[in-house]
């Protein structure tokens, strides 16, 4: 396993991080807690040492399952965890305030069973609190000891540069990473904010890899996706959302680049799901690429992708394949490892 470090920072994470957000049986996740506990066992054997999840994930499952599959073995595990989506019914039960962050960072640490959280992320921008408010509670809890260091997720380019000069105008912690979105078939992030984040001190986590399964080439134009897979789970939530985002995910564009995965795969002896990850694994700008299985197997095939190094000409028809118009190419660019 190669590890890297997280943004501007002293923090050495594996380059696999286990996203956990399949742990549970809430919401998309079905993965049963033994299942959940020979996933982390068999990542924490390959050498990983980095895990992602969040206090509304499978509602607290997900964490619950992580702090007990740990259990013994805390100091050798970097955990990371976010707040920020709703963890009760309540006004203040949700968003960056003082209040929900003091709440949702107590919650998390009895389910994970720890007195600290290596990195402990804001999972959206709220629009209803100062970011000034925010990044302060954040340095509270660094000098508490609870938190070790802090980042964010799904912020706009924008929104990072505020966050940093906020902590930066204080004299408080800034934030050392950055959790975007990021796969073969979803490349915005490269035209800002990447760039951003490596102007300003964060490392890039990114989710959804494989596109929520589209890239390891599970889904069929026309065909759909069965009640077993991730996108049929969502489209039997009741959310109008939730078909939203599948049909987002699963369109001409999206199955043209798995194919063009699928064939290269063909080419190299290797799975999509291998060759999708050693693609963003290897992007300018990325520090750790957030893993989802499901199951040993889906860990296990997903590993084959850290060690995996495509051709240079796979790489190039990859790139054109996934290219969309709007996006800006990345350039001087350095990565942050
Ligand atoms: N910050 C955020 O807003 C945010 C949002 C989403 C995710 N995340 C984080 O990122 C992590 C990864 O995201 P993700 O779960 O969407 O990642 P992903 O790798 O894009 O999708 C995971 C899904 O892909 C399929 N899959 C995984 N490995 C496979 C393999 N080897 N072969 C075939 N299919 C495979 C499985 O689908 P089936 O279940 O259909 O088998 C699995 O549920 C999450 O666990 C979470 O920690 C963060």
């Amino acid at each position: 396993m190669t590890y890297t470090t997280m943004g501007r920072s002293g923090l050495k994470v594996s380059q696999a991080c286990l996203g956990t957000m399949n742990f549970g049986s809430a919401g998309v996740a079905s993965c049963d807690e033994a299942e959940g506990v020979r996933i982390v066992d068999a990542f924490l054997g390959a050498d990983g040492n980095f895990i992602d999840t969040a206090g509304n994930y499978s509602d607290g499952q997900s964490e619950e399952i992580v702090g007990r599959a740990i259990r013994g073995r805390r100091e050798v595990v970097v955990i990371a965890t976010k707040a920020f989506f709703p963890q009760g019914p309540g006004p203040n039960d949700r968003g960056l305030s003082r209040v929900h962050l003091a709440r949702a960072l107590e919650a998390s640490l009895r389910r994970l069973g720890t007195d600290y959280i290596d990195l402990y992320q804001c999972h959206a921008w709220d629009a209803a609190t100062p970011i000034e408010e925010t990044m302060a509670t954040l340095d509270g809890f660094v000098r508490s000891g609870k938190v070790r260091y802090i980042g964010c997720s799904n912020f706009t380019a924008s929104q990072i540069v505020e966050a940093q000069w906020a902590a930066e105008r204080a004299g408080g912690t800034p934030f050392i990473s950055l959790q975007p979105q990021y796969s073969l078939i979803r490349r915005g992030i490269e035209a800002e904010i990447l760039p951003a984040c490596e102007r300003h001190g964060l490392g890039a986590l990114v989710w959804s890899p494989l596109g929520g399964g589209v890239l390891a080439g599970r889904y069929a134009a026309g065909v759909r996706p069965g009640d077993d897979s991730r996108l049929g789970r969502l489209l039997v939530l009741p959310a109008p959302s939730a078909r939203a985002w599948v049909e987002d995910l699963l369109n001409a564009r999206t199955l043209a680049v798995a194919a063009e995965v699928g064939k290269v795969a063909a080419e190299l002896g290797t799975t999509s799901a291998a060759v999708a990850l050693a693609w963003v694994r290897e992007r300018p700008g990325v520090t750790s690429v957030i893993i989802g299985p499901r199951t040993v197997a889906q860990l296990e095939g997903n590993l084959a992708g850290f060690g995996l190094d495509l051709p240079p000409e796979a790489v190039v028809r990859l790139d054109e394949v996934s290219r969309s118009d709007d996006l800006m190419p990345v350039t001087g660019m350095l990565p942050l490892r």
